[in-house]
C-alpha cells in the first residue's frame, strides 16, 4: 500500500483539524439552537455533552483514521473483516450523511458570501448610505441563492481538486489571527451594550424548567455537528497523523478551541438580539438578522462587515472543503479506477442538485412546513439530531470492536501530555457505556417528544 501522506508539521494537523470544527456551526448554528432551546441550561448540557461524549468520540475518529491509515469508507472495512463485516455500512452512512449536510451548509455559506458582496460593494461604492444586507431581500429571490451556492461550491471543488493539504494549511495559517482579531473588538463592543447582562444572564443561568424533552439530543447533535464528529472527515484527518502525534491530547484541544469559539459566538450574538426586540431567536436566520445592525454601528463599519463576512466565509469554506474532501477521498480510495479528479466533479454535481431543495426553500418550497418549521430547518433537524448521532454510534462501535484494547491504550501513553495514561480508563468508559447511553436515551426522548405533540 502506497504510504499515505502525513502533516508537514504538527501545527498544520492542528490548524486542519480545528479548521474543520470551526465553521458555520459555531456563529450561525450555536445561537440559534440556544434560542430554540432557551438558553444557560442548554449551555450548560452541551459543555457537558463536549466533555463526556464530543471529546472522546473525536479521540476515537482521529484514532480509527491512525490506527488504519486509512479513510472512513476503508478504516470501517478493515475493522469490520476483523469484527463484523457489517461495520463497513457505518462508513459508508457517514460519508452519505457528509454530502446530504454539505448541500444545505453550501446554501448557508452562499448567504455568507451574500453579505459579504454587500459590504464589500459598500466599501467602493457608496460608503455611509448602507443600511445592511437585508436577509429579506435574499430570502425572496430562490434564483440568487442557488447561483451563490454554486459559486461555492465551485470555490470548494477548486480547492479540493488542488489537493488536500496544500489548499488548506495554507490559508488558513492567516486567516484565524485576523479573525481572532476581529472577533475580539466585536466582544468588546459588545460588553458596551445595555443588554449585555440581560443576556449573559439568558445564557449562564441555568433555568431547567426551558429544556424540552429533545433539548438533550438537540445538544447532542449540535456537539457532534460542531466538533465535525459522525461524517468521517476526522477519521480522514487522523489517517494524516504521524505516528508520534498524540491523538487523545489533540482531540482533547480541538473540542476546547471550538466550544470556547461557540461561547464566544452567543455572547456576540445574543446581547444584539435583545436589544433588537424583532428578532426571531430560535430561527436559522438569527446571525443574519442580528450581526450586521451591530456590525454598522461601529465607526468604519462597512469595512468591519467586510472583514467579517470574509473571515466567516472562509471559516464556511474551510469547513465545506473538509465535508468535500471526505466524499471525494473516500470515492477515490475505494474505486481505483475513478480518478480524484473525476471523483471530485462527480460529488460537486450531485452536491449542487441536492442543493436546489434547500437553497429553493424560502421561495418555491415555501410552503413545506411542519410545525412552523421551514425546509432547512427541517433539514438541518432531520439530519444533526436524528442521523448523525446515529452515524457517530456507529463508527464508535466499529472502532471500539475492530481495534485491539493494546492499540488503543498505546495511544494514550506518555506522561508529558495534556491527556495522559491515567485518562485511558476514563476515555473507555466514555466510549463504551456513557456515549452509547445518552445517544439512545436522548433518542428515546425526541421520539417521545415527537409523539406528545
Ligand atoms: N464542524 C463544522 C462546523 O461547525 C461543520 C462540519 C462538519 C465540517 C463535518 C466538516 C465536517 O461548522
Amino acid at each position: 500500500m502506497a504510504k499515505r501522506n502525513t502533516w508537514q508539521t504538527r501545527f498544520g494537523f492542528y490548524l486542519v483539524a480545528i479548521g474543520s470544527a470551526l465553521g458555520l456551526g459555531n456563529l450561525w448554528r450555536f445561537p440559534y439552537v440556544v434560542g430554540e432551546n432557551g438558553g444557560g441550561a442548554f449551555v450548560l448540557l452541551y459543555v457537558l455533552l463536549i466533555l463526556i461524549v464530543g471529546a472522546p468520540l473525536l479521540i476515537s475518529e482521529l484514532m480509527l483514521g491512525k490506527l488504519t491509515g486509512q479513510s472512513v469508507l476503508m478504516a470501517t472495512k478493515a475493522v469490520g473483516k476483523k469484527a463484523h463485516r457489517s461495520f463497513a455500512w457505518f462508513g459508508r452512512f457517514s460519508v452519505l450523511l457528509s454530502l446530504v449536510v454539505l448541500t444545505y451548509y453550501s446554501v448557508i455559506s452562499g448567504w455568507v458570501l451574500h453579505f459579504l458582496t454587500q459590504f464589500l460593494f459598500h466599501v467602493f461604492s457608496s460608503p455611509g448610505s448602507f443600511a445592511g444586507p437585508s436577509m429579506e431581500l435574499l430570502q425572496s429571490n430562490g434564483w440568487l441563492q442557488l447561483a451563490l451556492t454554486s459559486v461555492h461550491i465551485l470555490f470548494a471543488l477548486v480547492l479540493v481538486l488542488k489537493g488536500f493539504q496544500e489548499g488548506v494549511e495554507r490559508y488558513i495559517s492567516w486567516v484565524t489571527p485576523v479573525f481572532a482579531v476581529l472577533v475580539s473588538v466585536l466582544l468588546w463592543k459588545s460588553f458596551s451594550l445595555p443588554t449585555f447582562s440581560e443576556s449573559v444572564r439568558f445564557l449562564f443561568y441555568p433555568d431547567f424548567s426551558k429544556l424540552s424533552l429533545s433539548s438533550l439530543n438537540h445538544a447532542v447533535g449540535h456537539v457532534f455537528f460542531t466538533l465535525s464528529v459522525g461524517f468521517g472527515t476526522m477519521v480522514t484527518f487522523g489517517s494524516y497523523m504521524r505516528s508520534n502525534d498524540h491523538v487523545p491530547t489533540a482531540g482533547f484541544r480541538v473540542s476546547i478551541v471550538d466550544t470556547l469559539v461557540s461561547l464566544i459566538g452567543v455572547v456576540l450574538v445574543f446581547p444584539v438580539a435583545f436589544q433588537a426586540s424583532n428578532v426571531p431567536m430560535t430561527d436559522p436566520t438569527l446571525m443574519f438578522d442580528v450581526i450586521p445592525r451591530f456590525l454598522l454601528d461601529l465607526p468604519g463599519g462597512n469595512w468591519f462587515g467586510m472583514m467579517f463576512f470574509l473571515c466567516l466565509y472562509l471559516a464556511a469554506l474551510n469547513a465545506s472543503l473538509g465535508l468535500l474532501e471526505t466524499v471525494v477521498s473516500n470515492l477515490d480510495d475505494r474505486n481505483q479506477k475513478l480518478d480524484r479528479t473525476t471523483a471530485a466533479w462527480i460529488v460537486a454535481g450531485v452536491c449542487l442538485a441536492l442543493s436546489a431543495f434547500p437553497a429553493l426553500s424560502s421561495t418555491y418550497l415555501r410552503n413545506v412546513h411542519i410545525k412552523e418549521k421551514g425546509f432547512i430547518e427541517i433539514m438541518d433537524s432531520f439530519l444533526i439530531n436524528w442521523l448523525l448521532p446515529l452515524a457517530a454510534l456507529g463508527l464508535s462501535l466499529s472502532f471500539w470492536k475492530g481495534t485491539a484494547e493494546d492499540d488503543k491504550f498505546r495511544e494514550f501513553s506518555g506522561t508529558e501530555h495534556v491527556v495522559s495514561q491515567v485518562m485511558y480508563s476514563h476515555w473507555k468508559f466514555a466510549v463504551r457505556f456513557l456515549v452509547p447511553v445518552i445517544i439512545l436515551v436522548g433518542l428515546a426522548l425526541q421520539i417521545f417528544d415527537l409523539f406528545k405533540n
